[in-house]
């Protein structure tokens, strides 16, 4: 079983994967659980020091490292803005799922949370706009949507396995 989680910030990704783990008893990675143990430093550390386009060559080299892909992959926000690492997503031959929100639930789900350097200091507007600047890659890389603004986590991770059989 190969799955693939992809979506913005906030989406899910993350809590999802580990549901669809549990739930499939099939192994999870989370591509910055990985970027973090890798590089012995913690995301808002690499964009401190490297910068995004640090940040994005790491995240690069971590996702090349795991292509093998056995199990399910939760993405980054913006894994899939580069069209390589949609080219090596793609042939990991996974179902790739992504997870959509609007602009109000992300900001909601963002908002006490911290350790995103991306994501601190958005408003609804400035999320919408990112989200507009990066809708097109979600969309080339998913084999399926799902809005996730009126579901748990739970019902998410329900309906993707309900999917899978
Ligand atoms: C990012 C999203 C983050 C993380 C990094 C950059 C982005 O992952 O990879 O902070 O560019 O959207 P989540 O989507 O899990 O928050």
């Amino acid at each position: 079983m190969k799955l693939v989680l992809v979506g913005f910030m906030g989406s899910g990704k993350t809590t999802v994967s580990q549901l669809i783990g549990q739930k499939l008893r099939i192994p999870v990675l989370d591509l910055d659980q990985v970027i973090v143990k890798q590089a012995k430093r913690t995301i808002p550390q690499i964009f401190t020091e490297s910068g995004e386009e640090g940040f994005r060559m790491i995240e690069h080299d971590a996702l090349e490292n795991i292509s093998d892909l056995n199990g399910v992959l939760a993405t980054g926000g913006g894994t899939v803005l580069r069209a390589d690492n949609r080219e090596i997503i793609h042939n990991m031959g996974a179902l790739v799922v992504r997870l959509e929100a609007s602009s109000e639930v992300i900001f909601k789900r963002l908002k006490n949370q911290t350790g995103r350097p991306l994501g601190d200091g958005l408003n609804v507007q400035s999320i919408e706009q990112m989200q507009n600047l990066r809708n097109g890659a979600y969309e080339d890389c998913s084999d399926l949507v799902i809005n996730t603004d009126k579901l748990t986590a739970p019902e998410i991770a329900d309906k993707i396995t309900g999917m899978l059989v």
